[in-house]
């Protein structure tokens, strides 16, 4: 019978796990074995004996799995032990992480990488990307109010009225726009700015105001994505935005450019204007930051208004974020499912060439390929 691993996450502030019992279930229904890593879930709020109630085994089974289910990249030491023929499924950062992904080719592992999947309409269901950003835009929000000496909604109390909380999201993506559904919610004002014209509506649809600052030439990449805009159009939209930055109370940056840096929206002189007490979530933080002087991992003071540039904010809602995380997972696998058991990739599916890191011994991603070979002429 094939065999499922789900091995525990190693790195420091991850608490997500690749598998719920929920989705232990799916596979054992279609005739797998599971085991599950001691305590793989237990940061995630999944025991052990709920994990044994859906079917898993609790072990250590790497190199005995026949699919290897990750949130992040294995080490290089883990894919050593893989078996040859291995499929491992996680997010992988090919471009980050070269020397996992040379391990994973040596071992001739086939491991995909879920954040490459493409944002078509059949793989919505298998978007970790989508699922993982609702989860920070909402954590964002959370982090936010808490650290806000301020309410969010407007209180009439016999102690007089208080003024709803000011919130401006940088980014109506995925996370933005969950950021201003969960600040509308609170019952604050809300406005957002985007480069992508498409924006506006989902924007204004949410109950948010829209602050145009225009729609740079070619905005858009045909898969919906942002491109880097030209530097007279981030002057403008700086210039744009420091009056609507210094108003709020909150403001949550989300604006990211795949494959690039992010860019630096919110400089720091537009920080000095705001008043103290206010808050910045810099949800772009790992990729460079959108703010000036955010620094990941850190919460930064800058003359009272605090900077939080928390790099990992699924993991703050780590119960649903496994969920929905293992749901994707669940939902890329299924059409592998062989008849009787096993697992039989389509090569002929979009999603998969797409995704599809290593296979046979070899690095097939381009993006990971090129990573590889400016690593080599790094080290030499
Ligand atoms: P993202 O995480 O790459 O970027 C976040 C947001 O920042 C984007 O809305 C982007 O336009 C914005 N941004 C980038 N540079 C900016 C700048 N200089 N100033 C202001 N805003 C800036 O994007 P995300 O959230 O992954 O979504 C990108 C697009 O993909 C959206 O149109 C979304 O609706 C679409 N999408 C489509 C899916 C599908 O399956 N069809 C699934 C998920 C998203």
């Amino acid at each position: 019978m094939a065999k499922v691993f789900v091995p525990r996450e190693s790195e420091a502030g991850e608490t997500r796990v690749a598998a719920t019992p929920e989705t232990v279930r799916g596979f054992v229904k279609a005739g797998f074995d599971v085991v599950v890593e001691h305590d793989a879930g237990a940061s995630a709020g999944f025991t052990n004996a709920e994990f044994e109630e859906a079917g898993a085994k609790i072990g250590y089974e790497l190199g005995e799995a026949d699919l290897v289910l990750c949130i992040r990249p294995l080490e290089p030491e883990a894919c050593g032990k893989l078996k040859p023929g291995a499929i491992v499924i996680g997010s992988l950062q090919p471009t980050v992480h070269t020397n996992s992904v040379q391990a994973l080719a040596n071992a001739k592992a086939t491991s995909f990488g879920l954040e490459l999947v493409p944002r078509i309409t059949r793989a919505q269901k298998m978007d970790i990307l989508s699922s993982q950003a609702t989860a920070a835009g909402y954590q964002a929000v959370l982090m936010a109010a808490a650290h806000l000496p301020k309410f969010f909604p407007l209180l009439m109390t016999a102690a007089g009225t208080i003024k709803p909380a000011r919130v401006f999201i940088l980014g109506a993506g995925v996370a933005g726009l969950q950021a201003i559904a969960t600040a509308r919610r609170l019952g604050a004002v809300v406005e957002a700015n985007d480069v992508r014209s498409a924006a506006a509506e989902q924007v204004e649809s949410l109950g948010a105001k829209f602050v145009d600052t225009g729609t740079p030439p070619q905005a858009e990449t045909t898969g919906g994505y942002a491109k880097e805009t030209t530097h007279e159009y981030l002057m403008k939209q700086r210039e744009i935005l420091t009056k609507h930055v210094s108003d709020a109370d909150v403001v949550i940056t989300t604006a990211l450019i795949p494959g690039r840096k992010a860019p630096v929206i919110v400089t720091a002189d537009m920080v000095k204007a705001m008043h103290p007490g206010s808050v910045i979530v810099d949800l772009a933080v790992a990729a460079g930051g959108n703010v000036e002087g955010s620094v990941a991992g850190k919460i930064v003071d800058v003359g009272g208004v605090k900077i939080i540039g928390e790099p990992n904010l699924p993991s703050l809602v780590g119960t649903d974020a496994s969920r929905m995380w293992a749901r994707n997972v669940l939902d890329f696998v299924k059409p592998m499912f062989k008849e009787g058991g096993g697992l039989e990739p389509d090569w002929e599916d979009e999603v998969l060439l797409a995704s599809v890191v290593t296979r046979d011994g070899q690095i097939v991603h381009e993006g990971a390929k090129q990573a590889q070979q400016s690593s080599k002429d790094a080290s030499q």
